[in-house]
């Protein structure tokens, strides 16, 4: 099946594929949610790597670090700094669908030191993970950012066996995720009020219009958030104000009713129960866990067991 016809199965589906929310504008505007008051994420999960960089370092004892979906690597800079303060040398990857992303990642780590080297790949960390080079030496894969809780239970388990499978013994994963809390602070987070979470949900219409030469209407749009809470999930949508019809270049249609609503992003939320089993069904051990104060977000360093 080509990108066309997945597109428009995902489409009738009144799904909008996530990975299309990060062109350079995309990935720009993640930045802007990022600093937000309400987006709570960043900063505490930047407090946690701040305060465990030691620790985090010492148990993994990394030579090199592989950076799934990086943005701009801003909380990676803390954990790149502490090991070179023991290492003459370190190897950095940012591996991001983004140009934007990788750009901003070169940016973020270029003056550290001339002992780091960095390395940017362009791909899907979806698709793409069997074809990279798992290297010789110990690595730190890390995948930040709550990225985990945007894959459905089963995506995200295929994704992480898969990445278990590539890791070698002597690797670790650190990855980021976002726990149950107050509900009014998850939907703030996804909500600002400056307006970002809006335009990055709307600019999936650009991005998608402009590579498959497509015609939804942005305008004929409204953005919106609910917190879904038998599955613990952010859900965003868009959702049509009008009747409208899309025409794919193929000649075929699309129809869209009124009220329809497109998916475009989920966000789930775990407790230490769910996510400990989603692990073990990937063949990945916990060897620590780091939180805040508030339990808000939790950092796990992982090992494949396979
Ligand atoms: N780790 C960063 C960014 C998280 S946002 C942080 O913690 O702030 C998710 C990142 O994953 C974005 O940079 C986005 O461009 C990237 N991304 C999204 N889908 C992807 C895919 N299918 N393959 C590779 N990267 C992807
Ligand atoms: N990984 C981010 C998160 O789950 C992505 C994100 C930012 C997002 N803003 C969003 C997902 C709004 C859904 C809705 O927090």
């Amino acid at each position: 099946m080509n990108e066309t016809e997945k597109l428009h199965i995902s489409i009738k589906n009144k799904i909008l594929p996530t990975k299309y929310l990060y062109d350079d504008k995309g990935s720009k505007l993640f930045e802007d949610i990022c600093n937000t008051e309400e987006y709570y994420l960043t900063r505490t999960e930047k407090s946690i790597v701040q305060k465990y960089a030691k620790d985090i370092m010492a148990a993994s004892s990394a030579e090199e670090f592989f950076e799934l979906g990086s943005g701009s690597s801003k909380k990676t800079k803390i954990l790149i700094l502490e090991a070179l303060k023991y290492r003459k040398k370190l190897t950095y990857t940012s591996f991001d669908i983004s140009k934007k992303a990788l750009e901003m990642s070169k940016k973020e780590l270029k003056t550290i030191s001339k002992n780091l080297s960095i390395q940017l790949v362009k791909g899907d960390f979806i698709n793409d993970l069997k074809n990279i080079d798992v290297g010789k030496d110990r690595r730190l894969y890390l995948f930040l950012g709550s990225t985990l809780g945007n894959f459905n239970n089963q995506m995200a388990i295929s994704f992480l066996y898969n990445l278990s499978k590539i890791m070698k013994k002597k690797d670790f994963l650190l990855i980021g995720i976002d726990k149950i809390k107050d509900h009014d602070v998850i939907k703030s987070a996804y909500n600002d009020k400056a307006g970002y979470t809006e335009k990055f949900n709307k600019n999936i219409l650009d991005v998608i219009n402009n590579k498959y030469n497509l015609d939804f209407e942005k305008n004929n749009f409204t953005h919106s958030i609910t917190f879904n809470k038998s599955n613990n999930q952010i859900e965003m949508y868009l959702t049509s104000k009008t009747k409208q019809v899309i025409n794919f270049p193929n000649k075929e249609k699309i129809l869209i009713e009124q009220g329809d609503k497109l998916l475009t992003e989920i966000s789930r939320k775990f407790n230490d129960k769910t996510i400990k089993k989603i692990f073990s069904n990937s063949s990945l051990k916990i060897r620590k866990t780091y939180f805040d104060d508030n339990k808000y977000f939790s950092l796990y360093l992982l090992n494949s067991k396979l």
